[in-house]
């Protein structure tokens, strides 16, 4: 994600860790990438928070990833622990930063992380959807064999086995998926991007994915620095919005300088209502515990 952010060079990047020396490597590598790819040398590493003092956008990824065999679920306590603590030095050095999660099991890091810096919830939210909705649009343009470029979808619900990609809200060059693609076909690329994150896990078997995730954030990052008004899947705390209560889930949202701005708010159908409602119930078992 750093990588992705210094290369678009119009912000500083201050890469935090607690192992020692390490950022600091990982940041003089970038640097020296920047040498050759054509961005100026805009990383910092660094193992405290003062650096990062003042910050415009946080983007927290600390916690572990899972191994092969284990849900996003499986990380809940311990990750639990680290969001806890990088969120309280977030909030004593960078009061009016906006915060982006990336930690797992997504949904519940969130929260964690708004119950802790207290920062009001269109400030704080999470990475989930670009991703998952980035999973599934190049699965269709692999079944279709057409451009990525051309497939929009959106993506709703937690980050969890629960996700709801919704092919309502999917279109190819401005066709309705559903007048390109069989129902079957289509099902199956569903499954597909749900279990996306497990592919990829059972592949690697040292950790999960990178790329991916480090690029989707990066987007995120770039609507607000760049106030876009961008309508992505974001994981916002909904309260009013979709009946959820006060939790966070993935929902469209309009990402500009002040956040989430605004939740769009869409009529579900009887059966995405009732994904919608499924997912949002896990997130509520994950918060709990
Ligand atoms: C994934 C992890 C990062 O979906 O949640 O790849």
């Amino acid at each position: 994600c750093a990588q992705e952010l210094a290369r678009r060079d119009y912000a500083d990047v201050v890469l935090v860790d607690i192992i020692p020396k390490f950022p600091q490597g990982k940041a003089l590598d970038m640097n020296q990438a920047g040498s050759v790819l054509g961005h100026e040398p805009n990383v910092t590493g660094t193992n405290g928070y003062e650096e990062t003092a003042g910050s415009d956008v946080v983007v927290i990824t600390a916690g572990i990833p899972r191994k092969p065999g284990m849900s996003r679920d499986d990380l809940l306590a311990t990750n639990a622990k680290i969001v806890g603590s990088v969120a309280e030095q977030v909030k004593n050095t960078s009061p009016s930063a906006i915060v982006i999660v990336v930690s797992n099991p997504l949904d519940a890091m969130v929260q964690r992380a708004l119950q802790v810096t207290g920062f009001p919830p269109s400030r704080v939210f999470g990475q989930a959807g670009v991703l998952d909705t980035a999973r599934y649009r190049t699965f269709l343009a692999m079944e279709l064999g057409v451009s990525v470029e051309d497939v929009s979808a959106l993506l709703m619900g937690g980050h969890g086995d629960t996700m709801v990609p919704m092919p309502s809200c999917t279109s190819v060059g401005g066709i309705p998926i559903r007048r390109l693609l069989a129902e079957d076909k289509l099902q199956a690329i569903v499954q597909r991007a749900r279990d996306g994150g497990a592919e990829i896990v059972a592949l690697l078997k040292t950790g999960s994915a990178y790329y991916a995730p480090a690029a989707a954030t990066a987007q995120m990052v770039e609507a607000i620095v760049r106030d876009k008004k961008r309508i992505i899947p974001v994981a916002a705390y909904c309260d009013k919005e979709y009946g959820v209560g006060g939790y966070y889930v993935g929902v469209p949202a309009i990402l500009g300088a002040k956040g989430v701005e605004k939740i769009v708010e869409l009529q579900l159908d009887a059966e995405e209502r009732k994904a919608f409602d499924h997912s949002v119930s896990a997130v509520k078992t994950l918060v709990a515990t």
